[in-house]
């Protein structure tokens, strides 16, 4: 039980790797807040990990209002935030030559503004404290390019460029903030891409496998954890050592 009265805030949580790191932190005694767009996907959470220290909030990261209402009423709780996992991101690909104007925008108001949204409600109160993490969700693609995703790695590439600025910000505020970088995960998210191209993958990956959410959700525990006190403004790949 190494996250006893520690208060998580994960976005995005409602499925996928957010989901298996809240059932993770909550096995591990934390208090649990998932936030997410998908309501009834929020509500299935809800049921499935079946947990009184697990609350969901409805939330779009991109409206800084909702995130500002949950942020108080998580104050007004617990009076604190120690771990914040900026989860939530969405996939909109295309060749660049095809990509519509409209899907570069909703993926970076989504995968990078949202993170620096939810992380300027949240930094505050971490500041007040003296004391939080912050991990953030970046990609083998932010690392490598990918093709077809243009949008998607811009903001991926993006995180790690946000993650190493607050290291150096925060840091000295007791703050730590790293990234990770997960490879190809078998969720909702890799379902929509073609066969073809995950058994490239997987062919790719020296392990030759995907990874599961519960690869991703370890990686979060860990850095989050006393024993990472060390570790701050880095990107941890975790991905079966795949390069694309
Ligand atoms: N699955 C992978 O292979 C993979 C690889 C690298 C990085 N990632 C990153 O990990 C994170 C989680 O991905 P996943 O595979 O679990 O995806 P997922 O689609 O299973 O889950 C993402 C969750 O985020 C929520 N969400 C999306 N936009 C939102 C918004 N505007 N506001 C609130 N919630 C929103 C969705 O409703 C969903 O519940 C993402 O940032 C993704 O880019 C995933």
């Amino acid at each position: 039980m190494k996250f006893i009265e520690k208060v998580v805030l994960i976005t995005g949580g409602a499925q996928g790797i957010g989901k298996a790191t809240a059932k993770k932190f909550l096995q591990e005694g934390a208090s649990v807040v998932i936030c997410d767009y998908d309501e009834s996907a929020g509500k299935t959470a809800l049921k499935d990990l079946n947990d009184e220290k697990l609350d969901f909030f409805k939330v779009n990261v991109t409206e800084s209002s909702q995130i500002d209402e949950m942020v108080q009423a998580i104050i007004e709780k617990h009076g604190r935030i120690d771990i914040l996992i900026n989860n939530a991101g969405i996939t909109l690909d295309g060749f660049l030559t095809k990509m519509h104007e409209s899907d570069w925008e909703r993926v970076i108001s989504i995968n990078l503004t949202g993170v620096f949204k939810c992380t300027k409600a949240v930094a505050p109160i971490m500041l007040q404290q003296g004391s939080g993490v912050i991990l953030n969700a970046s990609s083998v693609v932010g690392i490598y390019g990918n093709i077809g995703q243009t949008n998607y790695a811009a903001t991926k590439a993006g995180v790690i460029g946000l993650t190493k600025s607050w290291a150096k910000e925060f840091g000295p505020k007791g703050i730590r903030v790293n990234a990770v970088a997960p490879g190809f995960i078998e969720t909702g998210m890799t379902a929509a891409v073609p066969d073809k191209v995950l058994n490239l993958m997987k062919e790719k990956t020296p392990l030759k496998k995907l990874g599961k959410p519960e690869d991703i959700a370890a990686a979060y525990l860990f850095l989050a954890s006393e024993d990472a006190n060390y570790i701050n403004g880095t990107v941890l790949s975790v991905d079966g050592g795949l390069v694309i």
